[in-house]
């Protein structure tokens, strides 16, 4: 059973980025997995690989959407994913050379990344979004 199910408290108004946006509720889910799984390690890795592709895709689609209707906030909004890339990117490049990295700090991340980023500001871009008729 999962940790985390996807609610509708969670929607920032714009269904495509609602729908990338359970991709990260479900790496969340594996990552908690992770803490408590005998195989861990190979878990990590692929986790640690979808967040780096989530990283290209999902934040180009948000990034897109700022561009396109002028965002205010653009700047800081992509500093913000930039720093989750580079995360990413770190975590990736670690176990790749072996080293330990702990299931429990990725997983607080995420949900970090849940609750300051997705809840805040891209709940903020989202009404943004619904001012300029996108849903
Ligand atoms: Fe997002
Ligand atoms: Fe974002």
């Amino acid at each position: 059973m999962p940790i985390l199910e996807w609610n509708d408290d969670y929607s920032v108004g714009v269904s495509i980025i609602d729908t990338e946006h359970k991709q990260l509720v479900g790496m969340i889910n594996k990552a908690y997995d992770s803490v408590k799984n005998m195989e861990e390690e190979k878990v990590l890795k692929i986790l640690v690989k979808d967040m780096c592709d989530y990283a290209v895709s999902h934040f180009s689609t948000e990034e897109r959407f700022m561009e396109k209707y002028g965002y205010p906030a653009h700047e800081e909004h992509e500093k913000m994913h930039h720093d989750f890339t580079v995360k990413a990117e770190a975590l990736d490049l670690l176990i790749k050379s072996g080293n330990p990295v702990e299931p429990v700090k990725v997983f607080k991340y995420l949900a970090d990344w849940l609750r300051n980023h997705i809840l805040k500001t891209d709940k903020d871009l989202g009404r943004f979004l619904n001012e300029k008729g996108v849903e």
